[in-house]
């Protein structure tokens, strides 16, 4: 009998170690030689090595990645939401993907106002009407379909429907976002037993999603015709009219993901490859660095008061641009080539003085609200062993998007119809200056911040980079880029960095705890900068490829963060 109980209780002990072994850790630095990759969640990070080892490109890995995001990470992961990717293939060629998602055909400019014009609260984040026609099932299809080097699309799927089917312990972060979105949860899904439990979650509970693994077996079995027809579709039309909103079976059929021209812009003697509209990061990015490299900050010294200073003033005026005129340029042109133009650039610069800070209505004629919008976004990079690297950016906007899940099937549908602005085109009554540019449209892409980053030296990889965070993503993938250039930073520290942040309005400048000296807050104060601390800023992941050596790192500021690689 006591023979029976150490065996019983030998054969427990090793089950727990071999159950331990196979959940992957969060790493949050790495190097290695061959393959890596950078996301928010350590199975992701796990099932995209192992299809790098496997024999997969980066491509593969990202597609398997993404939908084990959809499972492990279902705040910003998604099948129900859209995204952005650069793509550097070992040949050197640049391309981006579009697959933001798009405004219904019924959608129209005032969608979000009452009879007085004004903004229906909560009515673009919330419920069915918030609801984008979703692009991420599509772009990734069409990512794989043109550069995946694996045969078999299932195979990019079988990890995430493992993963759904039998379940995983869930981390600290996701049991804490989990309880606190219940009651939402609960309002638009009543019935839903998947993400609704009684009693709270907590670290190493299982989340076991039988219904999203049926919807990703579909998808494995049919492409995107099983998500954009059929059952699918039919579910997610439903549910979003119950919910209150106005997507049709054919807005789905007719979604399309889309190739784009990436922006690409020279720095200090590498190449900044980023994206175009409908985000408005690449153009913003291009601006800051352009702007930037004007300046000797290398010898000023990182976060001096003159480096500062003017990081600050080129961010003003990217934003001033970025609110005038980025939107979706399928449907307003956007002048790219003029606003990232040296002498433009150069003379937008002439009204800084060192004096004070330009004040915000000489940057922009009249009255302006930044269109506010979430952090609940996620990134990964991706190099491989051939030298092929993929810089994507996903989200549902906010955690959990419109909280709205597809009965039966298992996944969050986004809320992404906020980031069009409801009341653009009427500058000095709504303060939306250029807002014209982001007004609603039928079929139209909503401006995003979003900027997947590849940098180049020579044609190679140098730097992959992206974050999550709203519009703080594109100075942090700024910072990030100055950090390794100019600052000599490696992938690490260059991440772990403190950042700070200015839009443009909010007039003020937001900074994390010791991101300056006191010297430099004071000085910034002197000359009428306004500074505010937050929490964090951006949750970057990023890979540097130096002397044949990638070094990975994940953000210290996001738990759950993991570099893998061999
Ligand atoms: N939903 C946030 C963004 O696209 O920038």
């Amino acid at each position: 009998m006591q023979r029976l109980f150490l065996f019983t209780l030998s054969f427990l002990f090793l089950y727990s170690c071999k159950v331990k072994q196979e959940n992957p850790i969060a790493l949050k630095h790495k190097t290695s030689k061959n393959a890596m990759i950078v996301s928010a969640n350590p199975w992701a990070s796990k099932v995209g090595t192992d299809i790098m080892k496997q024999g997969g490109n980066a491509v593969d890995a990202l597609v398997a990645s993404q939908f084990t995001l959809a499972v492990v990470y279902p705040r910003a992961g998604n099948i129900g939401g859209g995204g952005f990717m650069i793509i550097h293939t070992p040949e050197g060629k640049n391309e981006a993907l579009d697959y933001r998602e798009t405004a219904p055909a019924k959608a129209y400019k005032d969608l979000y106002l009452d009879k007085n014009g004004n903004v229906i609260p909560k009515l673009s984040t919330y419920g069915g009407l918030a609801v984008g026609v979703p692009g991420s099932v599509a772009g990734l299809y069409a990512a794989w379909k043109k550069y995946g080097h694996i045969k078999d699309w299932k195979k990019l799927i079988e990890p995430a429907i493992n993963l759904a089917k039998n379940g995983f312990p869930i981390s600290k972060a996701e049991a804490y976002r989990l309880n606190k979105y219940k009651a939402d949860f609960v309002k638009y899904n009543p019935n839903n037993q998947v993400f609704i439990k009684n009693e709270k979650w907590k670290e190493g509970d299982m989340l076991v999603q039988k219904s999203l693994a049926n919807t990703l077996q579909i998808i494995a079995d049919k492409g995107p015709k099983g998500f954009y027809e059929g059952p699918v579709a039919q579910a997610i039309v439903n549910k979003v009219k119950k919910s209150g909103g106005i997507i049709l079976a054919k807005d789905l059929q007719n979604y399309q993901a889309k190739f784009r021209k990436p922006i690409s812009v020279d720095y200090r003697g590498y190449k900044v490859i980023s994206m175009p509209p409908a985000s408005s990061g690449g153009v913003a990015l291009g601006q800051l660095l352009k702007i930037t490299e004007n300046y000797p900050i290398k010898k000023w010294g990182f976060h001096s008061q003159k480096t500062t200073q003017i990081m600050v003033e080129a961010e003003k005026r990217a934003f001033a641009d970025r609110a005038q005129f980025l939107g979706d340029a399928d449907f307003y042109h956007v002048p790219i080539d003029s606003l990232l133009n040296d002498d433009y650039l150069k003379h937008k610069m002439t009204d800084f003085r060192w004096q004070s800070a330009t004040p915000t209505d000489s940057l922009m004629a009249g009255s302006y609200t930044l269109h506010k919008e979430s952090f609940e976004t996620t990134h990964t990079s991706v190099v491989d062993q051939n030298g092929m690297a993929v810089s994507c950016t996903t989200t549902l906007n906010s955690n959990f998007g419109s909280k709205v899940i597809v009965d039966g099937y298992g996944f969050f549908l986004n809320n992404e119809m906020d980031d069009f602005s409801a009341k653009p085109g009427v500058p000095n009554q709504f303060g939306l200056i250029g807002a014209a540019a982001n007004a609603i449209a039928p079929h139209k892409r909503m401006l995003s911040s979003m900027t997947p980053t590849i940098v180049t030296r020579n044609g190679k990889v140098f730097l992959v980079v992206g974050t999550p965070g709203g519009s703080t993503i594109i100075t942090s993938v700024y910072q990030v880029i100055l950090n390794t250039i100019d600052f000599d930073m490696n992938m690490y520290d260059a991440v772990q960095a403190k950042r700070f942040h200015n839009q443009f309005l909010p007039d003020e400048i937001m900074y994390e705890e010791g991101a300056f000296s006191q010297q430099v807050i004071d000085s910034l104060q002197k000359k009428s900068y306004h500074l505010k601390q937050v929490k964090a800023l951006g949750y970057v992941k990023a890979i540097m490829s130096k002397n044949n050596i990638l070094e990975g790192s994940g953000d210290q500021r996001n738990m759950d963060d993991t570099v893998d690689g061999f």
